[in-house]
């Protein structure tokens, strides 16, 4: 009896902390506090350096989209290292930004290389205010989930407040991928209602899951924990930051796939594609090719019950969320199609 009230008053608890953490205002202001925490933290900053094709991407396009003499703002610069890139392209001046307090030693790092056109400025980016238009946007704004740096609105607002007419977003195009996978076996973690292992059935444990926090219906894999794709890619989003006019982004996204493989469905696995132009891009989906792909993303794996399917069959791919930009606030569901593609 006592034990039934207590786990009662416990889904009402968790009831109502999840609707206040999902109020749109709550999320954004404790979204930046927790983001410039997060990258106080030094080895956030090894892994993303250690990567060399995310670094070398960003290079070659830097390279390529930063003109002699341009004015560019890093936005989120962390360790320095695409200020510095931009400072290497013969940019005239470049505002280097982010509001966590590690940018006093991405100063640091400039000074130890002798560069002196960087301004560093401890600010979000919503503050920032350029004294002059400038000429490109660089950034590296992108979250395992993709958008759940919150790219969108940070970019959108200072192109429409600092970027000079025709002047660039670089990357600016980015595609969000969910892909019905199998995992290799040992990699495997059913729910644990789904299981009856050695004579135990553990249906009833699916009561409890109502009382997880939403994060327990992802995980994050690794690379080579993913043995296959079970239908051929194509994006469930793209958005072209140059072109887009807003800051909204979709709340119901929907694909049918054909499955071209059989194999179990083990969960959908969500990669991004971040595109510089049409020759230069990085690619988190496991399956693509190792010079594409960026190290230190590994990918959230939205946990589906095991399914198996057949090659030919139609899948129904659906990803709800009331902000695309906060994965607690998806739900998705990967279903037989009922109708054909
Ligand atoms: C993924 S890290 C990239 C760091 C660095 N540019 C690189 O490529 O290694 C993103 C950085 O952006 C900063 N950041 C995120 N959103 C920001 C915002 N709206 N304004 C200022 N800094 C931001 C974070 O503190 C973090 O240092």
């Amino acid at each position: 009896m006592f034990e039934k009230l207590l786990t009662r008053i416990a889904a009402i608890v968790i009831r109502a902390y999840r609707r206040i953490a999902a109020v749109p205002f709550v999320r954004r202001i404790a979204y930046p506090l927790r983001n410039q925490l997060g990258f106080t933290n030094l080895y956030e900053h090894d892994k993303m350096l250690a990567d060399h094709v995310r670094v070398d991407t960003y290079a070659a396009g830097i390279a390529k989209h930063v003109k002699p003499g341009d004015v560019v703002i890093d936005l989120g610069t962390g360790s320095g290292v695409l200020a510095l890139l931009a400072a290497r392209a013969d940019a005239r001046l470049v505002y280097a930004i982010d509001h966590s307090p590690f940018i006093a030693s991405a100063r640091r790092v400039a000074e130890d290389n002798g560069v002196s056109n960087v301004e560093f400025h401890q600010v979000h980016s919503g503050s920032f205010h350029a004294p002059t238009p400038v000429d490109v946007i660089v950034h590296e704004q992108i979250g395992e989930a993709l958008f759940d740096e919150r790219m969108v609105e940070s970019i959108i607002d200072l192109r429409d407040r600092v970027l000079k007419p025709g002047g660039r977003i670089v990357p600016a195009v980015f595609e969000l991928h969910l892909d019905p996978v199998q995992l290799i076996d040992d990699a495997v973690v059913p729910f644990a209602w789904e299981q009856r292992l050695h004579g135990i059935d553990f249906r009833t444990l699916e009561e409890a899951a109502s009382l997880q926090p939403r994060r327990y219906q992802r995980r994050l894999v690794y690379r080579n924990q993913v043995s296959r794709r079970l239908c051929d890619p194509a994006p469930l989003f793209s958005i072209d930051l140059d072109a887009v006019s807003g800051t909204a982004l979709p709340t119901s996204l929907r694909r049918r796939a054909r499955v071209s493989e059989a194999g179990r469905v083990d969960g959908l696995c969500v990669s991004f594609v971040a595109r510089f132009d049409d020759e230069l891009y990085i690619d988190s989906s496991p399956f693509a090719p190792a010079e594409r792909h960026p190290s230190s993303f590994m990918n959230p794996l939205l946990r589906v019950e095991t399914m198996k399917v057949d090659a030919g069959e139609e899948l129904e791919i659906m990803l709800d969320a009331t902000d695309l930009a906060t994965p607690g606030t998806w739900s998705w569901s990967c279903r037989r199609s009922r109708l054909g593609i």
